[in-house]
């Protein structure tokens, strides 16, 4: 092989992206996305006001930082764009660990922690769920113990849900504080009722927020996302991006749903309409259902098998959903939750279902 550098690649596994859904025909509940469309139009919308030069400058971020600071209440200088929580994920790695540092997340949670743990030689512990599905304190102090580097924490996090309010987040930023670990909150699922930790930034010196459009905002194709620190952390965040940290049509995007923020609201709004109609029609079909603070539902199938037979029966009905999970959560799937009217062929498979 011609490139020998960094051996320690070899051992990394890595997939192209595409899950062989049908995304025409299918029911896309397996990846806590917008489940709805936005209107036919909306892109030749914001196509049709952009200026003549549009397509052949570079980017010209300055109306996003100054929308995004207006819309969450920070300065220009507390925020840098990213590509995705993802992107800014890979950023704090790549900027505050060395290899064998110790970094810390939950278990299970979003996939890419364990990838940039291995990617950036990073020793990381995994702090799992208790199986009540509450989080494990006791875990968590042990690991304080460690010395890590960084904790994060997605808030609420999925597929498991913890959330945590701004009073206990602010518990946990002085602890971390005290043994100098940067705190990261993963809010990825902001807008479905858990409380922000973005007043903590000026605060406590230690606290990163990470935030996206691919969620409540509905948007993951536009592979954008910000990191909120104070302004010294995030200057050197921003030291390792990209010439152009986002490209134009990304950007206008983002503006467009800014601008029309009662739009992303009311669709919210019917998220959670219908996450709570679902966990009392899938009670009713003997279905236990947890989550509160998000646009999913973990289901609990009783075992390993029946969570494997739900899956494929509605895999076969092109309805994807995600899971089972590994180890001692086998017998969960997650659903993403979209309104009502776009459910409507989950609920009717689901009665079609004998589960008893
Ligand atoms: C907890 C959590 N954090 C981050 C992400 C990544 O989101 P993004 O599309 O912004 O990279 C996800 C995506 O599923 C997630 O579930």
């Amino acid at each position: 092989m011609f490139i020998q550098r960094k051996n320690y690649l070899n051992n990394i596994q890595r997939f192209r992206v595409s899950e062989g859904r049908d995304l025409e025909n299918g029911l896309r509940l397996d990846r806590n996305e917008k489940v709805g469309f936005w209107p036919k139009t909306m892109m030749s919308d914001i196509f049709n006001n952009q200026p003549d030069w549009f397509l052949s400058t570079y980017p010209e971020p300055s109306n996003l930082y100054s929308k995004i600071s207006n819309y969450i209440n920070v300065k220009e200088e507390e925020l840098t764009l990213t590509s995705g929580i993802d992107g800014g994920i890979k950023t704090l790695y790549e900027i505050m660990t060395e290899p064998g540092d110790l970094v810390g997340v939950l278990s299970p949670t979003y996939a890419m922690y364990r990838i940039y743990a291995d990617l950036f030689q990073v020793n990381l512990e995994e702090i799992e769920f208790k199986d009540d599905l509450s989080f494990n304190v006791e875990e968590f102090e042990k690991f304080l113990i460690k010395r890590p580097t960084m904790f994060f924490l997605p808030n609420p996090n999925q597929p498991v849900e913890s959330c945590f309010n701004l009073k206990e987040l602010e518990e946990m930023a002085k602890q971390l504080l005290s043994i100098n670990c940067l705190f990261v909150i993963d809010e990825a699922y902001h807008l479905y009722g858990a409380e922000t930790g973005i007043p903590l930034i000026g605060k406590y010196e230690n606290v990163v927020v990470a935030r996206t459009f691919s969620k409540g905002f509905g948007l993951p194709s536009i592979r954008l996302g910000y990191l909120v620190s104070n302004a010294q952390n995030i200057s050197l965040l921003a030291k390792t991006r990209l010439a152009h940290e986002s490209n134009s049509l990304s950007n206008i995007v983002a503006e467009y749903v800014l601008d029309n923020i009662q739009i992303v609201n009311e669709y919210n709004a019917n998220v959670i309409i219908s996450r709570e109609y679902t966990k009392q029609f899938l009670k009713k079909h003997k279905i236990k259902s947890y989550g509160n603070f998000g646009n999913y539902l973990l289901l609990d199938l009783l075992n390993n098998n029946k969570a494997i037979n739900f899956v494929e029966f509605l895999k076969n009905k092109k309805i994807y959903l995600k899971g089972p999970f590994s180890g001692s959560f086998s017998k969960y799937v997650l659903i993403t939750i979209g309104p009502k009217e776009d459910m409507k062929r989950f609920y009717s498979e689901i009665e079609k279902l004998n589960l008893n």
